[in-house]
Order: C-alpha cells, then structure tokens, then sequence
C-alpha cells in the first residue's frame, strides 16, 4: 500500500524523462504530451535554455529568502512588465498562491479605497481558481467545494457571459472585485464573449471596482499571444499567472496596476519560495524564449493546424474549440476512456 493521500485518480504509468513533446516511461513507451503537465511545460519537456539556466542557477545558489535583494526577481519582474500592462509585480509558487494574493490585493483595496465597505468579489460559475480555502472560495463549482463549506461570505457567483447577471450582482455598495478566466480551463475550454468582458471593464472603470484576470493557464502563449487579454483590446487592473512562467520548476505570480500594487507592504504579504533565484532564472529563461521573434506567431500557426487535423479526422460527434494551442476536445465519450486509450498508443 501506497504511503500517498489518495487525493489525486491517477492514471496507472509513470514517466522517466521527457523530450520536446515526447515524454517516456519506464517501460520503453513514447508518447506525445498533449497535456503539458497541466499547460505547464509550453516550451516541451527538457527545453535547453530552461535546463541550462537551471543547472547553472542550482551551482551558484538555489534559495536566499525575499529578506534580502534578489537581483533575478527586478529583472524578471521588469521582463513581465514589460511585455504586460505597465505594472507592480508579486512571485508565489503556484496558481492557487496567485490567486489568493490577487483576492488579498482586492480586499485590501475595499478596505482602503472604500473604507471597508466593499468586500465582495464576483466570480463565474464553472470557475476555477484553485484549491486553497480562499480561491476555492471564488472557485464556483459544486464538485470542488463538496464537502469543505460554508465558503467565506465574500463570495458571489454569477452564470460566465451573461450580462444581465452581472449587472444585478455589482453593487457600489460591496462589490470590490470581479475576477474571471478568458477561456474557462476546467469549464471546457469555453471563450469569455467579448461583450460581456467589455461590459465588465466598464463597469469595473465607472464602478472603481477591480478587474482580475486569471491567466494561470490561458497566459505565457498559449492562445498565440503572450497573455490572453491582448486578443480582447482590454486590460485588467490584476493578472495572475502560474503555470508555464518556469516551464515546471513551480512559480506564481501577480501583475497588477499601481493602484492595487500599492496596498502591498511590508508585512502585508509574503512567500519564504516565492521568487526564489532558481525559480527566477527558469522563468527569465522562459521569458527570453517566448519573446524572441516569430516565437507568438508559430505557436498561432501550429494551433491552426492542430486544430484543422483534429476537425478532419475526429468523428463528427466531436467539437473542436479554443485558441492558439489552448485546444479543447468536447467528445460523447468519457474522458477518463479517452485517456486510457491514448495512453495504449506507442509512437
Ligand atoms: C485558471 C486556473 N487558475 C488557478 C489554478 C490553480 O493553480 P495551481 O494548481 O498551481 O494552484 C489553475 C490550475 O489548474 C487554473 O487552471
């Protein structure tokens, strides 16, 4: 018996290395990861420059603490800004550790800016936010919160793209945050339409309320652009990202705008890893990568062909969804058996 929690359903393989798209295990199988450990591993498995900079990283000095400077977080920090909305930002180790700063940030900007009227944050029902008690909280799907509630009273769940609910749900009197996914990971791969982001925005604009985008999978070029937002001619006031920034080696992150930014100080929020320099130089690495010329446009190019090869080649039943290589298979069949036998097929 195994000496694991049971609280993951695995499936019965386990992988020993990994190349570019390939993983293999322990019994000489090769397979194609179309999974990237859960859109982690976007530049593939054993990517040079990430392994390089690791190996070089772990030789100097792995871990120091955010009680001292470190120099790779300012560079890292300026590469996201940069390449983002012009901002402040914040490293974690996880999705969940994003998202539960970014719900911080937001309760601190009710109490400050609003004077400890507004506390409430609106999420989307088929959300996911992740699994800490806060972001499971905003995480508005029954299956996830079974067995942990009542969640914290600050929550608000609305119907994803349905304006008239949004509408009734903010109030001046509360409302502190709106907080969403561009493309519902865990919901099926489903698009925010564009009408209901643009309302939001403008209600967060005329409101003074917070925009929070969580781009933990659908960020670092998954849809073909460096973050998802940029299709949509939008800016959040708070972004949170995770997942691929260090291409596996764990990482979070907040970007947000000055006026959020600012509520963070001393003493208000804090990570021993988060940042750490290892963590920093995988994710400079991966920064330098995904910003380097045609990059973007290539990750564009495959997802349109992957897309059209799966159109053409699954049975009709199937609906094919998504964007860039943020792909989306909607099959009549259970997912669990797809998997099982797309694990039987050798390359
Ligand atoms: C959109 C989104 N937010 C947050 C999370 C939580 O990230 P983590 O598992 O790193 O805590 C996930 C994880 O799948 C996610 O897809």
């Amino acid at each position: 018996m195994s000496s694991l929690m049971k609280n993951y359903g695995r499936f019965n393989v386990s992988f020993t290395h990994g190349e570019k798209a390939f993983l293999y295990d322990n019994n000489g199988g090769k397979y194609y990861d179309f999974a990237s450990g859960i859109s982690v591993t976007n530049l593939g498995h054993n990517f040079p420059p990430v392994t390089k900079a690791v190996s070089e990283q772990a030789q100097k000095v792995i871990h120091t603490s955010n009680l001292y400077e470190i120099e790779l977080q300012k560079i890292l920090a300026e590469k996201i800004s940069k390449a983002s909305f012009a901002s402040q930002l914040f490293f974690c180790n996880s999705g969940a550790e994003a998202n539960e700063a970014a719900i911080k940030l937001a309760r601190l900007y009710g109490n400050t800016v609003h004077h400890g009227k507004r506390y409430k944050i609106i999420s989307m029902y088929n959300s996911f936010h992740g699994r800490t008690y806060a972001t499971m909280g905003v995480t508005a799907q029954e299956k996830i919160q079974k067995g942990f509630t009542p969640m914290p009273a600050y929550n608000q769940y609305i119907p994803f793209n349905n304006i008239d609910a949004l509408k009734d749900a903010v109030s001046l009197n509360d409302t502190c945050a709106i907080m969403l996914e561009l493309f519902q990971g865990e919901g099926g791969v489903m698009p925010v339409d564009i009408e209901f982001l643009k309302e939001i925005r403008r209600i967060c604009d005329e409101q003074d309320i917070l925009l929070i985008i969580d781009e933990v999978q659908t960020g670092y070029g998954r849809t073909g652009c460096m973050f998802a937002y940029e299709l949509y001619g939008i800016e959040p006031d708070i972004m949170t990202l995770s997942k691929a920034i260090a291409n596996g080696v764990p990482m979070g992150a907040v970007v947000a705008k000055e006026k959020a930014a600012c509520l963070f100080t001393a003493g208000t929020h804090g990570s021993t890893f988060g940042g750490n320099p290892l963590a920093c130089a995988a994710a400079i690495a991966v920064m330098d990568e995904m910003q380097s010329d045609g990059f973007l446009q290539r990750v564009q190019e495959k997802g349109k062909k992957l897309k059209e090869y799966l159109k053409n080649n699954l049975p009709e039943s199937c609906i094919v969804k998504g964007e860039g290589l943020l792909i989306g298979v909607k099959t009549p069949f259970a997912p669990k058996d797809v998997v099982e036998n797309a694990l039987k097929i050798n390359f």
